[in-house]
C-alpha cells in the first residue's frame, strides 16, 4: 500500500506513489532472505580489522582518502587474480555498496532511457525512478531464465543510454554466459549506450567474468559487491570495474569524501584475508545444489541457481501465505513479489536444514487438510 503524503510536504510528485526498498527485518532463527553470507569473520580476521580500525582511529578528526586509492589498488589485485587480467586502481571505483555505484551511473548517465529484463534486481528500476530516468522493463523467457535474443531485439527498439543485465540474476539464479554478453555489448555500443553487468554474484558461478571484456568494450561496466560470496554486507562496499574514463565520471557526482576511513580499512583488511572468506563459496555452492535437490524431491520446481540462493515454485498455496508459513516456524525466507514464487537463500548447513524440515512439515499439514 503507498503511504499517504502531507500536503504542506512538497516531495516530488513522481516519488509520491513509490514504496521504500524494504525485505522484512524481522527476528528469526534463520535469516534466509536478503542473500547474506551466513558464515561470520573468523575471530583473526575479526583482530586483524579491530586493530586496523584502531590505527585509523587516531586520525579521524581528518577527512579520508577522497579517492580510495589503497582500497581501489586492493581491488585490482583481488580482479586480477580471479580473471587474469591485468587491471589498475583508474579502471576501479568503490563506494558504499553496489547501490551506491548504481545510483552514480544514475547519475552520471541518465540522459535518454534504462532498460532491463524483469524479474531481475528490483533497485535498477527503483533508482532510475528516484533519479528521474524512464525506466524500461524489458521480457524475459516464460520460465523467467534471460534470452538473449529478445535482449538484442528490445535494445534496437528502446535504444536505451543504459542496458543492464544482472548475471547470475536475482531472484532467478540463471547465469549470462559470456558469449552472450560480448553479443549484447556489441549491439548496446550501436545505439550508443551503456551496457551495465550487474554481477553481484559472480564468484558463485562457472561462467567467466564479463571484467575479461571491458579491454575491448569500453562501453561495458561491470558491478560487483564485498557483500555477498566476500561475507561483508555489514561493512557496505561495492565496486566497478570499467575503462579508467568511466571512472572519471563517477567521479564528477560522488559526494565529497563518500567512503569513510573506517570502511575503507576495513575492506583492505578483508581483502587481505579473501582466500579465507572466499572458501566459503565452494561450501555454499555444494548446500544450493542439495538444497535444490531436496526441493525437487518435496515435488517443486526451481531454476538451476549460479548464484547463493534458490527461486522455487510449484506449491499448493500462494506465496505469501507459505512465507508466513515459514516464518511462524522462524524462517525467514524472501517473497519477490513473483506470484507462486518464493527465494530461499543458502545458509549453514544447521539453517538449510531446518528450512528444509519445516518446508517439509508444511506441506504434509497441507496435503492432509
Ligand atoms: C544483483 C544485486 N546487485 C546489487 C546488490 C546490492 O548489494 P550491495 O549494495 O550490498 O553491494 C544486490 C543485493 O542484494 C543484488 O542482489
Amino acid at each position: 500500500m503507498t503511504q499517504q503524503w502531507p500536503t504542506w510536504l512538497p516531495l516530488r510528485a513522481d516519488l509520491q506513489s513509490l514504496s521504500p526498498y524494504g525485505a522484512p527485518q524481522v527476528p528469526s532463527q534463520a535469516a534466509m532472505n536478503t542473500n547474506e553470507n551466513p558464515f561470520p569473520p573468523s575471530p583473526q580476521l575479526q583482530a586483524a580489522i579491530t586493530e586496523r580500525i584502531a590505527q585509523i582511529s587516531s586520525t579521524l578528526n581528518r577527512y579520508p582518502d577522497r579517492d580510495a586509492i589503497a582500497l581501489r589498488k586492493s581491488l585490482a589485485v583481488f580482479i586480477n587474480e580471479l580473471s587474469k587480467t591485468s587491471f589498475d586502481e583508474k579502471l576501479i571505483w568503490a563506494a558504499n555498496g553496489s547501490n551506491e555505484i548504481i545510483q552514480s551511473l544514475f547519475l552520471a548517465f541518465s540522459g535518454g532511457s534504462a532498460l532491463g529484463f524483469t524479474p531481475s534486481y528490483s533497485m535498477h528500476p527503483l533508482i532510475s525512478k528516484v533519479t528521474s530516468v524512464n525506466w524500461v522493463d524489458g521480457a524475459r523467457n516464460s520460465d523467467l531464465t534471460f534470452n538473449i535474443d529478445v535482449a538484442i531485439a528490445q535494445v534496437k527498439e528502446v535504444q536505451p543510454q543504459l542496458t543492464f543485465i544482472t548475471t547470475p540474476n536475482n531472484p532467478t539464479g540463471d547465469a549470462i554466459s559470456i558469449g552472450d554478453i560480448e553479443r549484447l555489448a556489441t549491439v548496446v555500443a550501436s545505439v550508443g549506450g551503456l551496457l551495465i553487468v550487474d554481477e553481484a554474484y559472480a564468484e558463485f558461478s562457472q561462467e567467466k567474468s564479463a571484467v575479461t571484456l571491458i579491454d575491448s568494450h569500453p562501453h561495458l561496466v561491470v558491478i560487483r559487491t564485498m557483500s555477498k560470496a566476500f561475507a561483508f554486507a555489514g561493512a557496505r562496499v561495492g565496486y566497478l570495474v570499467a575503462h579508467p574514463k568511466v571512472i572519471d565520471a563517477m567521479t564528477l557526482v560522488r559526494l565529497p569524501y563518500h567512503l569513510s576511513a573506517l570502511t575503507q580499512g576495513a575492506a583492505v583488511v578483508a581483502l587481505e584475508f579473501r582466500k579465507e572468506l572466499l572458501a566459503t563459496v565452494a561450501t555454499l555452492v555444494s548446500e544450493r545444489e542439495r538444497v535444490a535437490k531436496a526441493l525437487h524431491a518435496f515435488g517443486f520446481s526451481s531454476i538451476p541457481s549460479s548464484a547463493n540462493f534458490v527461486l522455487f515454485s510449484g506449491f499448493g498455496q500462494s506465496a505469501p501465505q507459505l512465507w508466513q508459513a515459514m516464518l511462524d516456524r522462524g524462517i525467514l525466507i524472501r517473497d519477490v513479489g513473483l506470484s507462486g514464487y518464493l527465494r530461499v537463500t543458502i545458509g549453514n548447513v544447521a539453517e538449510n536444514n531446518l528450512f528444509l524440515e519445516k518446508l517439509q512439515e508444511i506441506q504434509n499439514e497441507t496435503s492432509q487438510s
